[in-house]
């Protein structure tokens, strides 16, 4: 079994958006192999580089479309995701100094923050989204 299952409860119901917190997933999933398998530091350190790279990219994507869809809680979002930034970011920071491998603990950690972004943060963007004329019209068939 995967270490963070995707389920139903983690689509937003925007497919773009979605697919991209798969990726998310997918690579916190390979990183808790390599922890499991006890994997080398250098591979730990490629997959939280991957994973620092891709939440950014992610971040700006939903920003585009959260500006795009005229989301009144665009602020208070981007200021989330500067803070979900900087939480990985000093997180990929101290393993980088420690030189120690990710241990399960850390693991943990970095599965709650994903799932509090998606789940917190973005299904309230979802709801929105599904309502909001942008969105009706790509669920207009
Ligand atoms: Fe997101």
């Amino acid at each position: 079994m995967a270490y963070v299952e995707w389920t139903e409860e983690l689509s937003i119901g925007i497919p773009q958006v979605d697919g991209e917190h798969q990726k998310l997933v997918t690579i916190l999933n390979l990183l808790n192999e390599a922890v499991v398998m006890g994997k080398g530091t250098q591979i730990m350190g490629e997959l939280l580089s991957q994973l620092v790279e891709n939440t950014i990219i992610h971040f700006e994507s939903e920003e585009q479309l959260m500006s795009d869809a005229e989301y009144p809680d665009l602020e208070e979002h981007q200021y989330q995701h500067q803070k979900l930034v900087e939480e990985v970011g000093t997180f990929k920071q101290e393993f980088d100094d420690s030189r120690q491998r990710v241990t399960h603990e850390m693991m943990e950690f970095l599965k709650f923050w994903l799932s509090r972004h998606i789940v917190v943060d973005d299904m309230a963007f979802g709801k929105y989204y599904k309502n909001c004329p942008m969105g009706l019209d790509e669920n207009r068939d």
